[in-house]
């Protein structure tokens, strides 16, 4: 049997920011939902590093061995947590246009505020489970990308700013199947000091 023991370190869900229990549109029991699936991603991922720490290496095949699910379900609780954090820490704010440098730069690459909400709203509604305004290294530029599920379907080489979340728990206690509606309380709570501050940290080239 072939291993290999390798160092990881359990990591811990963030607490919530109390600013989330009060949003606009979006309820306490719904970030509660929320919350409850990502405390779970965040234990599954320990687990499965955990297990990978002593699965057989030499058993590895594409079909089927505990390497390809504890890998490819790697990426479902990883994806899980990361665009939760997102969420979570972007909303708790006024919505409205983009401020600070994040505006230019949503009007350079979309033409307007006004251009990127459709945008971003089309795309949401057209996945299955999130859509990301991210910014792509390689072409300079941000794109609304869709997801389909947590791991499908990030672009390699691209930083995600805004992260929309579009399964059901989202918003299906709120407004039944009427997504559109969700959207729009999206929208009126992002929280633009922080995806500005996001823009500056990663130093997207204006
Ligand atoms: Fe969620």
């Amino acid at each position: 049997m072939a291993t290999l023991a390798f160092n990881h370190e359990e990591i811990a869900a963030r607490e919530l920011k109390p600013a989330l229990f009060e949003l606009d549109g979006i309820s306490r029991t719904t970030i509660e939902a929320h919350y409850r699936l990502y405390q779970g991603y965040v234990a599954k991922r320990n687990e499965i590093l955990g297990s990978l720490a002593t699965v057989d290496l030499g058993a590895a095949n594409q079909v089927y061995s505990d390497v390809r699910s504890l890998k490819v379900d790697l990426t479902f609780a990883v994806g899980g947590i990361k665009n939760h954090e997102l969420y979570f820490e972007h909303l708790g704010g006024e919505g409205g246009d983009p401020a600070g440098p994040i505006a230019a730069l949503i009007e350079r690459d979309f033409g307007s505020a006004d251009a990127w909400r459709a945008d971003l709203r089309a795309t949401g509604m057209a996945g299955r489970g999130w859509a990301w305004t991210a910014f792509d290294w390689d072409e300079g530029r941000l794109f609304n990308y869709v997801g389909d599920a947590q791991n499908s379907y990030p672009i390699w080489n691209a930083t995600p700013l805004i992260a929309l979340d579009v399964y059901e728990h989202a918003y299906f206690l709120d407004y039944q199947t009427d997504r559109s509606s969700y959207i729009d309380a999206f929208f009126d709570n992002l929280d633009w000091s922080t995806i500005d501050d996001w823009a500056s940290k990663y130093q997207i080239p204006k």
